[in-house]
């Protein structure tokens, strides 16, 4: 950041920061589109299609929200999508979640979705994309919200499994623009993917991997590596390896952390806890994102607002980082970068 636009924002007090953090815009690029259902639409979903559910109330099943770890949240979020049959349940999904980034000021998101979850049920692929695509077209319509989709193999099955799905996927080549790896991180390592990333690569689709969530600093090495992704999901763990953070921020890898999800699955303890200040401050392109956020309290602004009442060395330069970050790190046009920068800029200027 140049020096002087730093010591203006330096001028800024944090008093100023609320506001600043609602009204910023931001693009939100680690949501699991499954992770923002609602126990309230699950139940809808659940009696518009004649699914039985595990749990008697959404006040059962909310409470089932208290993980230990990846897997026992996974467990629950697998259960949750089961509600997703039609067309108009992947739209109506995906519209309330428009809805909520469009009140956080959300310019841009870029949602994963999950495939395999619904393809091994039956569910057509067609129905997946078909719903999500047309709640995008809708968001931009209506809300002004642009957004992209990212297909995420899950991790926990094989690479045939995954092969096959990216066959399913490819006559709607043109509905989505990346590749992404999800679920079970532990003992699935990037390698098994290589080959996949490989062929995905000559596509020419993005690419992105969850790693060094719960799995260890080598995968993010890895990701990078074996599957040359763009961006690492997550990548927390990075600091368990000085030469790697240096490596991220020296190649300004973009890491998509996730600090309500981070602390929902006890990947840190609190929010007083979490390396995001120290991750920034060593120079890395980390930016805020909410993950699953009907599983983990709270969508985009209610991660920016934890983390900067959790980690008061954090102030207005430091939103500036993460605003910015998020719209440079994003798979957006330049001209629509430039549009969003520029809001940003006045959003501060206000402030000033
Ligand atoms: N699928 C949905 N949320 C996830 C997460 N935080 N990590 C891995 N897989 C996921
Ligand atoms: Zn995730």
């Amino acid at each position: 950041m140049p020096l002087e636009l730093a010591s203006r924002l330096d001028k800024i007090g944090r008093d100023a920061l609320p506001l600043l953090l609602r009204d910023m815009p931001k693009c939100e690029l680690h949501i699991h589109i499954e992770g923002s259902l609602e126990p309230e639409l699950i139940f809808a979903l659940a009696q518009r299609n004649g699914v039985t559910l595990a749990y008697p109330s959404v006040e059962a099943l909310r409470e089932a929200y208290a993980f230990t770890d990846l897997q026992s949240f996974l467990d629950i979020y697998y259960a949750g999508a089961s509600v997703l049959l039609k067309e108009e349940d992947f739209f109506d999904m995906a519209m309330a979640y428009f809805r909520r980034a469009a009140a956080d000021n959300v310019v841009h998101a870029e949602l994963f979705f999950d495939p395999q979850t619904h393809t091994d049920r039956g569910v057509p692929f067609k129905t997946v994309i078909d719903g999500l695509t047309r709640a995008s077209q809708t968001a931009q319509q209506e809300l002004g919200v642009s957004s992209a989709l990212i297909l995420c193999f899950l991790r926990h099955l094989s690479e045939e499994a995954a092969f096959a799905t990216l066959e399913e996927a490819l006559p709607y080549r043109d509905q989505f623009i990346g590749i992404g790896l999800d679920s079970s991180e532990r003992g699935h390592p990037p390698e098994k993917f290589a080959r996949v990333y490989a062929r995905c690569h000559e596509l020419g689709l993005h690419l992105v991997a969850h790693a060094g969530e719960e799995g260890p600093a080598e995968y993010i090495e890895t990701a990078l590596d074996l599957l040359k992704v763009e961006r690492i999901d997550h990548g927390v763990r990075c600091v368990e390896k000085p030469a790697l953070v240096e490596r991220l921020a020296a190649e300004q890898v973009p890491l998509t952390v996730c600090p309500l999800s981070n602390i929902k699955l006890c990947v840190f303890d609190s929010m007083d806890q979490h390396n995001i200040a120290s991750l920034l401050e060593a120079g890395l392109k980390v930016t805020v994102n909410s993950d699953d956020p009907a599983y983990f309290g709270g969508y985009m602004n209610a991660n920016f607002d934890a983390v900067f009442n959790g980690l008061p060395q954090l102030g207005p330069r430091h939103a500036y980082q993460l605003a910015l970050n998020s719209i440079e790190a994003s798979f957006a046009s330049d001209a629509a970068k430039s549009e969003w920068v520029e809001k940003l800029d006045r959003v501060f200027a206000d402030a000033s």
